[in-house]
């Protein structure tokens, strides 16, 4: 179990970084840059408040560090002078060889933590081959990146990043050195663990609590389901029905609070706490649970984008069935950002499914032609008023998860 857990945490490690350190291949410029971060006197609280009564009772419960699962609120509790830092490291271009892109360049706040383009520009100009992913909820994500290749110890041992391992250990090192030259960093490192070393564990440990904490449960659609959705208008309860209905089976796929993979993949493969002292205590313990319809796909899905696939995903075409919340604001849409706009998006779904031996059993009508649904505009335009409401605005203007370089 001991082995399991480290393994994770230093596979979790290899996620969060392999950003980096494939920002970190070539020569060594190490020119601090001025900036320092404006944080306020005390440290603000990053540990979830008044969380609604349905999102609470979908969360996972993590494990404590004897194994039992943990049913209260504490469960929750972030170490808010971990996630301080962790909003730094996010924001910071030092993150970069030669000072130039954070985790931020490509997840930004105000659009869900998505990025407007189609390709993510990064290190030196390289674009990224995919559309940048909203974060958002990651504690009920445990099927990351588009192909879900960053799922479970499962996933992660199958990914070939070894060889990354072996870079990235190099240059993280060059970054731990980098951090503890500003002068800032060390402080913040002796606030979040009692002394001022950084090291690659801190680093990893810091991000995933910001992360973490990264919660949004305060859209319109979470205040509809307190309210019987006395909070909608017509327009946008007309495309509630639809989105839940048979006809489009979108909630089929975009399940549960998170608007995402079913359960089944969903929240139960990998729990997992952050706790005070920043231990990350993961498990792959099914519990006997059967597994759903999208279990062997680990959370993917194949909507019927192409005929023949640039990019086949997880394979066959299959990519990760995405959260929804926000979806607002984070076009483009898809893997490859092909879709400006959510009416682009369902434009898709009505009429554009394409036939394929692959495509998704929810699309295939009985002679195995792509279903059409056939919605009239109004109730398209439905549709996307729904959408709107998964959109949370004080997600993303919350202060906790700016920039702190920005005063
Ligand atoms: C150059 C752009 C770029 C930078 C920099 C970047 N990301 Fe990403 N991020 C992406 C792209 C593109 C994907 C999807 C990649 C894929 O599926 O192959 C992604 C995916 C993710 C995901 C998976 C989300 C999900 O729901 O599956 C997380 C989490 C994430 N990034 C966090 C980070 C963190 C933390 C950093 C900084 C250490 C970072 N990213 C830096 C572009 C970037
Ligand atoms: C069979 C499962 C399935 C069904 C049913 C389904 N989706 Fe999706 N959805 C996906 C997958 C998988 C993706 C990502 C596909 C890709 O990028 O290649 C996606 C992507 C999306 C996106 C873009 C997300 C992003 O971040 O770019 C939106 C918006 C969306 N779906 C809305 C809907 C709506 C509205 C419906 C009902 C009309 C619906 N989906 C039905 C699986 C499904």
């Amino acid at each position: 179990m001991k082995n399991l857990q480290k393994l994770t945490l230093c596979s979790m490690t290899v996620l969060l970084l392999s950003v980096l350190v494939w920002s970190c291949q070539k020569d060594v410029v190490i020119s601090s840059h001025q900036t320092t971060p404006y944080l306020p006197t005390s440290v603000l609280n990053y540990s979830p408040t008044d969380i609604p009564e349905h999102f609470n009772g979908a969360l996972p419960f993590p494990f404590d560090v004897d194994g039992n699962s943990i049913h209260d609120d504490s469960a929750l509790e972030i170490n808010s002078d971990m996630a301080t830092l962790g909003r730094v490291l996010f924001y910071d271009n030092r993150l970069s060889l030669n000072n130039t892109i954070s985790c931020a360049s490509c997840h930004k706040q105000a659009n869900g933590f998505a990025d407007p383009v189609a390709s993510s520009v990064g290190f030196k100009g390289k674009v990224t081959p995919r559309n940048s992913m909203t974060i958002v909820n990651p504690i009920m994500n445990n099927n990351l990146f588009w192909d879900s290749r960053a799922s479970s110890i499962r996933g992660l041992v199958l990914e070939p990043v070894q060889n990354h391992i072996e870079m990235g250990m190099e240059s993280i090192d060059k970054l731990s050195v980098k951090l503890s030259e500003t002068s800032f960093y060390p402080e913040l490192f002796q606030k979040a663990y009692g002394s001022e070393q950084v090291t690659e564990n801190r680093i990893a440990d810091a991000l995933m609590q910001f992360l973490m904490s990264m919660m949004s449960y305060k859209s319109k659609w979470d205040a509809g389901v307190e309210q019987n959705f006395a909070n909608f208008n017509a327009l946008e309860t007309m495309g509630k029905e639809l989105f839940f209905s048979q006809r489009t089976q979108c909630s089929g796929c975009h399940s549960g609070v998170n608007f995402s993979a079913p359960d089944g993949f969903g929240n139960f493969d990998m729990r997992f706490l952050g706790n005070s002292t920043g231990d990350l205590i993961f498990t792959d313990d099914f519990g006997g649970f059967g597994g759903g319809e999208y279990f062997e796909s680990q959370g993917t899905a194949n909507i019927g984008l192409d005929m023949v696939y640039k990019d086949k995903g997880r394979g066959n075409g299959n990519f990760k069935i995405p959260s929804l919340r926000n979806i607002g604001l984070t076009a483009p849409y898809m893997h490859d950002g092909r879709f400006n706009t959510l009416e682009e998006v369902i434009n898709h779904y009505d009429q554009n499914i394409q036939p394929h031996s692959d495509l998704d059993s929810k699309f295939r009508a009985s002679n195995d032609t792509p279903k059409r649904m056939n919605l009239s505009n109004l109730e398209k335009r439905a549709l996307e008023a729904f959408l709107h409401t998964l959109t949370d605005d004080s997600f993303v203007k919350d202060v906790r998860f700016s920039d702190p370089f920005l005063k």
